[in-house]
């Protein structure tokens, strides 16, 4: 077996979150009710029925991770195991077979070590992001669960993954659009979530603004998230974000955030309803984004109708830059991993 071996002419330095081809992917097979062994493959296309359960009726998970270098060159994950748990969350949730955890992590593994020449440096702050999904791939008219999946496991570098160039970026508190409701799908990396908020996002952008911040759809009051990250703020000196409360991804930076203000920073931590009006007052001094691809990501300005309030003349505020370092530190081995969280592949 053989790939297209490509020739890395990729200036890691000036990456964003863009699909640059690897070689190998991994996939494995859900049929007669059991998973075969899984195998790597070159990176190319799948073949899929049109009557695929997936096409019509959305029934696909995915999942996102990345590996990055340490400044002695090892190859590092940042708790992986979070990840095959949400994913098996989300495939129950979809009605979809749970996929072992230890297959999962050593699937990525053998990814990322075939494709590691696509590991952005350390000093570039790139990363080789990984991208495991789950489809319903077997044939359905009804609407009822596939009975066969697959899971594909693939890659590729990225840089960061709003452009926001060291400033803040400008968030737009949705009236109209939400993410997710009471008793949906909100808590699952299920595909379709994502489908519904690509117009919402396209609108946002057209009128200047980087994302959107979405609202609880009973009362169209509370913070939910932002397009795809977690929102934090500090309001009077603490770190608060919206319960999760199953309409809300759990975010694995999300869960590392809260620890680490927690334990390291003795930062007061509030999981509570946030008003979007709370934003607007004077004691809410800073807000940020959390996410793999998001990293932390500093929040500039948000707007709702015409109200708008900027953050710190759009500068990452001083608690926001701490939680940056010490994460960002901790998941590039800077700085002692005192909970291990870092897998070391090699
Ligand atoms: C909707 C949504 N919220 C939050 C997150 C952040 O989750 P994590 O920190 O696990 O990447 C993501 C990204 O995966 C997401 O898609």
């Amino acid at each position: 077996m053989q790939a297209n071996e490509l020739k890395i002419e990729i200036d890691f330095n000036k990456l964003g979150f863009e699909i640059v081809q690897t070689e190998w992917m991994y996939v494995s097979y859900f049929k007669d009710n059991k998973w075969d062994d899984g195998k790597i493959m070159p990176y190319g296309p799948i073949e899929i029925f049109p009557s695929a359960n997936i096409l019509s009726y959305g029934q696909g998970i995915f999942e996102g991770l990345k590996a990055l270098k340490s400044k002695d060159n090892h190859i590092l994950l940042f708790r992986p195991i979070e990840n095959a748990k949400r994913f098996n969350i989300s495939a129950e949730r979809l009605a979809m077979p749970s996929f072992d955890n230890n297959k999962f992590l050593k699937a990525i593994e053998e990814v990322v070590l075939l494709n590691k020449k696509f590991i952005p440096p350390y000093n570039s702050g790139g990363a080789l992001y990984i991208r495991p999904i789950m489809i319903g791939s077997g044939p359905m008219l009804g609407v009822a669960p596939a009975n066969e999946f697959m899971v594909m496991i693939y890659c590729s570098p990225v840089g960061s993954y709003f452009n926001a160039e060291g400033s803040g970026i400008e968030l737009l508190i949705s009236k109209k659009y939400t993410r997710s409701s009471q008793g949906g799908t909100g808590y699952s990396k299920m595909c379709g979530n994502y489908a519904g908020i690509l117009k919402p996002a396209k609108e946002a952008k057209k009128l200047g603004y980087d994302e959107v911040i979405y609202l609880d759809s009973i009362h169209m009051k509370y913070i939910s998230e932002v397009g795809a990250a977690n929102f934090c703020t500090i309001i009077d000196g603490k770190l608060v974000t919206p319960k999760r409360d199953g309409t809300i991804l759990e975010g694995i930076t999300l869960k590392s955030v809260l620890d680490l203000a927690k334990k390291e920073l003795k930062i007061p931590v509030r999981e509570r309803d946030i008003s979007y009006e709370e934003l607007f007052k004077p004691n809410c001094t800073e807000a940020f984004c959390t996410g793999t691809a998001a990293v932390i990501t500093p929040i500039g300005s948000i707007t709702y109708g015409k109200k708008r309030k900027e953050f710190n003349n759009k500068e990452p505020g001083e608690i926001t830059k701490t939680i940056y370092n010490l994460l960002t530190s901790i998941q590039r081995l800077d700085k002692k991993d005192k909970y291990n969280w870092v897998e070391i592949l090699e």
